[in-house]
């Protein structure tokens, strides 16, 4: 009798809400259709390592709601190397796996498209807080991050306007701006700063004074971590000015990348799994899962690795529009 195929499952990078309804979706889909999957833990690291470990149905119980990745996830330098790739196939061949799902952002797929190159039948899901993915409108765990960003926002709000004061808040993103913008729109800040526009400290002040001088009762700063300007620093600087608000900061740091899922990113996540392993079954790989209009199309991988995805400039504008 004909061995069953077998998927691998992993989870690199960054974990984001979401990655384990991805991971769900994947082992139930795949025992589905009669394959076997394994999970690999610490992302490519495990997968160098060999750590690996059948997954049946109930192994993905009770998951779909929690955050983080049961899969555990890792940065592995050594992959990035031939070498490591190289060993990371020689262990994938000893379990028999026969076709690997890579859930995670751009270092992610960028190692799926080395992977892919030699001959791995591999197909990526974007998770990442980000959203900097070419190819996909969204990545899972972006929309619980932005609900996480929106939430301490509000509440940081409550006590900038009762004391009169200014804030900088910082979002993560890396070099992206996206969860800034997105942030400035739905928390209705007075300023975004992102690394696709520079700024300087003294649009800055002279945007929190303005604040001052309409009647606002506070002025709200959204700062992307990758803007090129330290938030400390910049807090430190205007707060020394006589702006008429005095300034107080929060970085939101690693808040953003914790919690359950947003009813968006368990379906996005569902989604996605099933066509993956649906993709597999039909024969395609070397594509990533992109959800393009309504449906989730697939992207190859090396367009997703040489393209970057900028901000869109029309939702910066309407940020600063709504700000008045
Ligand atoms: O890619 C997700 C992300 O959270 C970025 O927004 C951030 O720059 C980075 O990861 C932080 O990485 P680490 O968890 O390794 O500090």
């Amino acid at each position: 009798m004909a061995e069953k195929f077998t998927i691998g499952v992993l989870t690199s990078g960054g974990d984001a809400p979401g990655m384990n309804a991805a991971i769900r979706a994947v082992v139930r889909t795949s025992l589905a259709n009669n394959m076997n999957v394994i999970g690999i833990k610490h992302g490519y690291e495990g997968l160098i390592n060999g750590e690996f470990e059948a997954m049946e149905a109930r192994a993905v119980g009770s998951i779909l709601q929690r955050g983080g990745t049961v899969l555990l996830t890792s940065r592995s330098k050594r992959f990035m190397e031939a070498s490591g790739q190289r060993d990371a196939i020689r262990r994938m061949n000893e379990a028999g796996i026969d076709a690997l799902v890579v859930i995670g952002g751009e270092g992610s797929m960028n190692g799926a498209y080395a992977l892919s190159q030699k001959g791995v039948k591999v197909i990526g899901i974007p998770g990442s807080i980000d959203n900097d993915l070419w190819g996909t409108n969204m990545a899972i765990g972006t929309d619980t991050a932005m609900n996480t960003i929106m939430e301490a926002v509000d509440k940081l709000r409550d006590t900038a306007s009762s004391h009169q004061r200014a804030f900088l808040v910082e979002t993560m993103g890396r070099n992206c701006g996206y969860l800034a913008v997105m942030a400035g729109i739905v928390c209705g800040a007075e300023m975004v700063l992102i690394p696709e526009v520079p700024v300087t400290s003294e649009e800055v002040a002279t945007t929190v004074e303005d604040a001052y001088q309409r009647g606002k009762t506070h002025a709200i700063i959204i700062n992307a971590e990758g803007s090129g300007i330290s938030t400390t620093d910049l807090a430190e600087k205007i707060d020394n000015m006589d702006l008429g608000f005095k300034t107080r900061m929060t970085i939101l740091g690693h808040i953003q990348r914790g919690g359950s899922p947003t009813a968006y990113d368990r379906l996005l996540a569902s989604r996605m799994g099933v066509k993956a392993v649906e993709a597999l079954v039909e024969g395609t790989h070397g594509v990533m899962t992109g959800l393009r209009g309504k449906g989730i199309d697939f992207i190859p991988l090396v367009d997703v690795i040489s393209n970057k995805r900028n901000v869109n400039m029309e939702y910066y504008h309407m940020a600063k529009v709504l700000a008045r």
